[in-house]
């Protein structure tokens, strides 16, 4: 696991846009995961931006949403300022802006009439795909991957689940405060890729800034692996993973030292 420590969220931001970047570059049809929130904005800024300027390529990408709230979704019919839904969220702050293909975007569709069988049909359209060659993830306040919330199982596959009051006012101050929402019209429940869903995604590359997040960013990284911190799983994976932190949320690893001085000598020896 490489753990990588950047002095702010713009250059935390930049790593990981250029990790991402790398895989389209090698592997055009490549198949991306990808997360929400606020942490990724600056990551999409930055592909957007080499999307226009250097002309990165995202014709033959497909990629796959994490996660998405039930009830909530891209209704076009619906008046724009209450949708907050997550597939929203993703066309606004990526995919309109870069040449991805409408047929080649995947995200849990929160309108489904029948959320369980779409829940079976998002597993297999991801094998179907090939995979997910690399999952962007954030970390949730509660230490949740996607929303797969404390006590979800480490083997979870893409189900319905119920929010905890933290995601639910983590989430409410972030997104539907701002946008003027009522917080009894949030919604309660969610589509969310399972951490065994997650973990069969070849590589992994999780992005986490701010202090508030350091204590969460500690567990995950080096207490047990748990089902009570879900992104604790990240510890079981067996593919390349990349953390980008910045300062502030590395503030409380206790091997900070190392992980520093082990990407100076990968750097040094161009590993
Ligand atoms: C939500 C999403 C997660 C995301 C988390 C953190 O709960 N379902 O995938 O990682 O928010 O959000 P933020 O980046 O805004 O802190």
């Amino acid at each position: 696991m490489d753990i990588i420590i950047k002095e702010n969220y713009e250059h935390m931001s930049l790593y990981a846009a250029d990790i991402i970047a790398g895989y389209v570059r090698s592997k055009p049809d490549c198949v991306l995961g990808l997360a929400t929130g606020s942490t990724p904005i600056g990551t999409y800024r930055e592909l957007i931006r080499k999307h226009k300027e250097e002309g990165l390529d995202f014709s033959q990408v497909k990629t796959f949403n994490l996660d998405e709230y039930l009830g909530a979704g891209m209704d076009l019919a619906k008046p724009y300022p209450l949708d907050q839904s997550y597939a929203r969220f993703m066309h606004e702050e990526l995919l309109k802006h870069i040449n991805i293909k409408k047929e080649n975007i995947h995200i849990p569709d929160g309108l489904s009439k029948e959320p369980k069988k779409f829940c079976q049909w998002y597993e297999d359209e991801i094998k179907k795909a090939g995979g997910i060659d690399l999952q962007l993830l954030g970390l949730g306040g509660d230490g949740h991957w996607g929303f797969n919330e404390p006590g979800s199982s480490l083997g979870s596959r893409t189900r319905v689940v119920v929010l905890t009051q933290q995601t639910l006012d983590d989430n409410y101050e972030a997104f539907y405060k701002k946008a003027g929402i009522e917080r009894s019209q949030m919604p309660h429940f969610a589509i969310t890729m399972g951490i065994g869903t997650i973990l069969e995604a070849r590589n992994i590359l999780m992005i986490v800034n701010g202090p508030k997040k350091a204590g969460m960013v500690a567990q995950c990284l080096e207490g047990p692996v748990t089902s009570q911190v879900t992104a604790s799983a990240i510890q079981l994976h067996s593919g390349e993973i990349t953390v980008v932190l910045d300062e502030g949320a590395a503030s409380q690893l206790t091997n900070s030292a190392h992980y520093r001085h082990t990407e100076n000598i990968k750097c040094a020896y161009g590993l």
